[in-house]
């Protein structure tokens, strides 16, 4: 009888790409009733980056694939799946991103797909990617997260335009089998009661595009930002101890924890929370906002780059989001460091 060898998923590589364009809590204090001082306090951002008009999800999404491909060492015709994670799709019905990413990438041929998570976008594209690796259907996998999340903000609310930013951040995914290279868990979860929480109403079955939608401007993000606020610091808590506690890992022995980057404040809480060290903890939101699905792979692609994620060193991720969903994942990095 022909016993077939395990396969593992591993993480290969990463990449991220930023739009040049900053805008900075002054920029917001001409905008807006706000300040410098409230936005930092509040939320630890100082400022964000926005995608030029002509400057689309894809595109920044192809810039974040193309550094993530060269640096995994696979050829793009090894690809055998694009995903990508996003809620500011170049198109909001259809083509998908990823069609689009793929075309622009020179990928033909291969399956891609989006997928429709908020935040939890990355983790969630971790998953689906696993799921197709472990079970030999594919081989390669390319992930994406990209948010042009300026293109659903409305610019006169202080409650929300003083968070988000454009993005994106990209991985390969590879078979290996090589256990130790594989992930070590990954939890993903949603409770859609809580839909209300944070929503774009518009367009969509409930609300096509009408007069309606542009009068009441139902096609931008809405948050209730201080009830999301106390459910993330709960739900990201409560998911990483899990995780630790059901594979026997102490907090103390995480090298690497990267948290969705909604607000300062939330990463401190939590990272309190669970007694981790400041060199733990990665923090990018001072200088990027909340870029939504790319927020985490740009965090990760941020320590590659500075040199403080090695070969075989363990990260934990945690992402909370609009569904609302969130997911937590426990894995090596298994691609060359800098
Ligand atoms: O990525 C998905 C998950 N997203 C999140 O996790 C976001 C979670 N939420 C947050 O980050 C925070 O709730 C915010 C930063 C959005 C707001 O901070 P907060 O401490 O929860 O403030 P709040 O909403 O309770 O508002 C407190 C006050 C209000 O004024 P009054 O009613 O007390 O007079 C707001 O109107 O702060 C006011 N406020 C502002 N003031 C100056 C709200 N936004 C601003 C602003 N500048 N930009």
């Amino acid at each position: 009888m022909s016993q077939t060898k395990p396969v593992y998923a591993s993480f290969k590589s990463i990449g991220a790409y930023v739009p040049e364009k900053i805008l900075s809590n002054a920029d917001l204090e001409k905008m807006v009733d706000t300040t410098d001082e409230w936005i930092v306090k509040r939320t630890g951002i100082s400022e964000r980056r926005i995608a030029a008009e002509d400057e689309y999800t894809s595109d920044m999404g192809v810039k974040a694939a193309e550094l993530a491909i060269e640096r995994s060492g696979i050829s793009k015709d090894e690809i055998d799946l694009v995903l990508c994670a996003t809620v500011t799709p170049d198109y909001f019905n259809m083509p998908s991103t990823a069609c689009i990413i793929s075309d622009k990438l020179g990928i033909k041929n291969v399956q891609a797909f989006d997928i429709s998570a908020a935040c939890s976008g990355f983790v969630y594209l971790l998953s689906v990617a696993k799921a197709f690796i472990e079970s030999g259907m594919k081989k390669n996998v390319l992930v994406v997260g990209a948010e042009k999340f300026s293109s659903i903000v409305d610019y006169t609310d202080r409650s929300t335009c003083i968070l988000f930013g454009d993005g994106a951040g990209a991985a390969m995914l590879c078979a290996t089998d090589k256990k130790e290279e594989g992930f070590i868990d990954l939890h993903a979860s949603a409770d859609g009661s809580y839909a209300d929480f944070l929503v774009t109403p518009a367009p969509g079955s409930i609300n096509p595009v009408s007069q309606k939608v542009i009068d009441e401007g139902l096609n931008f993000v809405q948050m209730k930002g201080n009830e999301t606020f106390k459910l993330a610091v709960k739900t990201l808590t409560k998911d990483v101890k899990e995780i630790l506690a059901k594979n026997e890992i102490n907090a103390d022995d995480i090298p690497h924890f990267i948290p969705h980057q909604a607000n300062y404040r939330i990463i401190k809480a939590v990272g309190d929370a669970l007694k981790m060290r400041e060199d733990q903890v990665v923090v990018t939101v001072g200088k990027y906002g909340n870029t939504s699905a790319a927020s985490i792979p740009m965090a990760i692609n941020d320590i590659w780059e500075s040199g403080r994620l090695q070969t075989g060193e363990l990260m934990l991720l945690d992402t909370f989001g609009g569904g609302l969903t969130w997911a937590s994942a426990l894995l090596p990095f298994a691609g060359k460091s800098i």
